[in-house]
């Protein structure tokens, strides 16, 4: 089954060698996608036969979120078995084809790798359950005893993301770590046997043909000495904010330089994407030195207002921070963890402009499915449909993970929109028979063209993804405007057309232009000058 179709796809785009260093990547929630089989939730076999539409949506890679054996407490994130395929989503052989495929079609696939925690349902975790306190077996996570005069009171006061202790008692007294659901048990990366099996799980999808991994929660592997108390409560306030005993510690970085090296033993150009909540870009910046990582997700971009004045500083910042690695910036909007930004910037018109002025900055960026249909929030969804863990805490996240996990509605005009044939997992809203893929396919007004044209534009203008600046030009109060060679993109993010010169002729624009020398409203407009 191996596959290593990937060595004959082209490494090098824009000017440097590396063909990620400007990739634009697509992302596919398995869950949410396509299903094949009629039991209303997204499939490998519904992934592949979609194959095409992202060949000719114009992106360059797929990042699959997870699809392996899992009892489904967090969608996926909480894995069973890191070399299986849950059956809900097919089987190897179907993983084998997606990315057989995918390489003959010219896009390559990026999987989901989850190595702060595992399933309570992991045989490691069963075992360290059985074995019971002082077992070996337990040292591969990390289990306590309590505080308290009977152990009664947690080890210490870190609190869950989603909300609740971060601990969980067992039955014989102990108690393990989850920063995420107690069905998701913390590994203790100082434990070899950790290590090893995480760089043969990386060699298993290697040997597979993958192109590379998103690394889940890339930032929470390694806990500081002694679990110490963080010594206040409120804690998911600090995400993202500073350094925690349990986030962003400097020991992370020899893990990944050891990935590293695995990764530079196969042909093609493998690459480790982190997902890493950091609490400045400079620090984003470590886990991308050249014998670790290529790519993180830029959260300090996705967490930027449509504010001309904020978008510029977080550009240069990242920019800035980047290249004193040498590792190309990334932008991205949405993801299956927030609100669609569509709703989040408040309309399809801020939307569309949004995604011009990113799929413009020099970097690689990153599509999450349906941003490319112009998809808002699911904000009505009832609360016996919601599957996400964090709905369920109460003292937790406010839960809205679901709203942009909805099933994509591809054509027809009644649900589930030939997402599939037996309906969809989290009902769609009516509003969606019109922003299906055949509704938006050949109109040119669609957010759909919008997206085919800009990728299309990209791919003839190199320049656009290449480098690691952008020269910005004198613009009126929230406008944005920089140059990239011969190319100039103008951003306005105010809700009133702005007087501009026109510095060229219009390549591209995200909303119609009555005069050339006035940019409306939320608008973003590319420029051949
Ligand atoms: C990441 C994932 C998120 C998941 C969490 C725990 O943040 O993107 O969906 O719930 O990690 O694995």
């Amino acid at each position: 089954m191996t596959q290593h179709l990937a060595d004959a796809l082209p490494t090098t785009t824009g000017t440097l060698p590396g063909w990620w260093r400007d990739a634009v990547i697509y992302q596919v929630y398995p869950r949410s996608f396509a299903d094949s089989n009629g039991d209303g939730m997204g499939d490998l076999e519904g992934i592949r036969s979609r194959l095409p539409y992202l060949k000719e949506l114009g992106v360059d890679a797929v990042w699959l979120s997870p699809f392996y054996a899992s009892p489904q407490a967090d969608a996926g994130y909480d894995v069973a078995d890191y070399r299986a395929i849950d059956p809900m989503f097919g089987t190897l052989h179907d993983a084998d084809a997606v990315i057989r495929e995918a390489h003959e079609l010219g896009l390559r696939i990026i999987v989901d790798l989850v190595p702060n925690h595992c399933s309570d349902q992991h045989e490691w975790f069963k075992q360290a359950l059985r074995e019971g306190p002082g077992s070996p077996l337990r040292e591969r996570f990390h289990f306590r005893p309590g505080q308290g005069e009977s152990g009664e009171l947690p080890p210490n006061d870190w609190e869950s993301i989603f909300g609740g202790p971060a601990w969980t008692r067992v039955a014989d007294g102990e108690w393990y770590l989850h920063l995420f659901a107690p069905e998701q048990p913390d590994f203790n990366w100082e434990h070899p046997a950790v290590q090893d099996e995480f760089r043969s799980v990386l060699r298993f999808w290697l040997d597979l043909g993958v192109d590379g991994f998103r690394i889940d929660v890339a930032h929470g592997l390694v806990k500081a000495p002694g679990l110490p108390d963080l010594g206040r409560d409120e804690q998911l306030k600090l995400l993202g904010n500073q350094v925690l005993p349990f986030f962003d510690q400097d020991g992370v970085h020899e893990i990944y330089r050891t990935w590293r090296k695995v990764l530079d033993e196969y042909a093609g150009d493998r690459i480790g994407v982190a997902e890493a909540w950091t609490p400045s870009a400079d620090r984003t910046a470590l886990y991308l030195r050249p014998d670790e990582l290529h790519q993180a997700f830029n959260f300090h971009y996705l967490t930027t207002g449509w504010d001309a004045p904020a978008l510029r500083a977080t550009i240069d910042e990242s920019l800035d921070s980047m290249r004193t690695v040498g590792a190309p910036t990334t932008w991205v909007l949405s993801n299956h963890d927030v609100v669609r930004h569509r709703t989040r910037f408040g309309g399809l018109d801020r939307a569309r402009a949004a995604a011009l002025l990113m799929l413009a900055l020099p970097g690689s960026a990153y599509v999450y499915q349906g941003e490319e249909l112009g998809l808002p929030e699911v904000t009505d969804l009832p609360d016996e449909v919601r599957q996400d863990p964090s709905f369920f805490k109460e003292n937790g996240q406010d839960g809205l993970r679901d709203g942009c996990r909805v099933p994509i509605p591809w054509s027809g005009d009644q649900a589930p929109y030939g997402f599939g044939t037996g309906g969809s997992w989290l009902p769609q809203p009516a509003e969606w028979a019109g922003l299906s893929v055949e509704a938006q396919t050949g109109d040119p007004a669609s957010t759909l063209e919008l997206y085919r044209s800009a990728l299309r534009v990209r791919r003839a203008h190199p320049q656009l993804g290449a480098g690691d600046a952008v020269e910005w030009l004198p613009a009126p109060e929230g406008v944005l405007a920089f140059r990239r060679g011969d190319f100039v993109c103008t951003a306005n993010t105010t809700g009133e057309p702005v007087r501009l010169p026109a510095p060229g002729t219009v390549l591209l624009t995200s909303g119609e232009l009555a005069e050339p020398d006035v940019l409306p409203a939320d608008t973003t407009v590319w420029w051949q000058g």
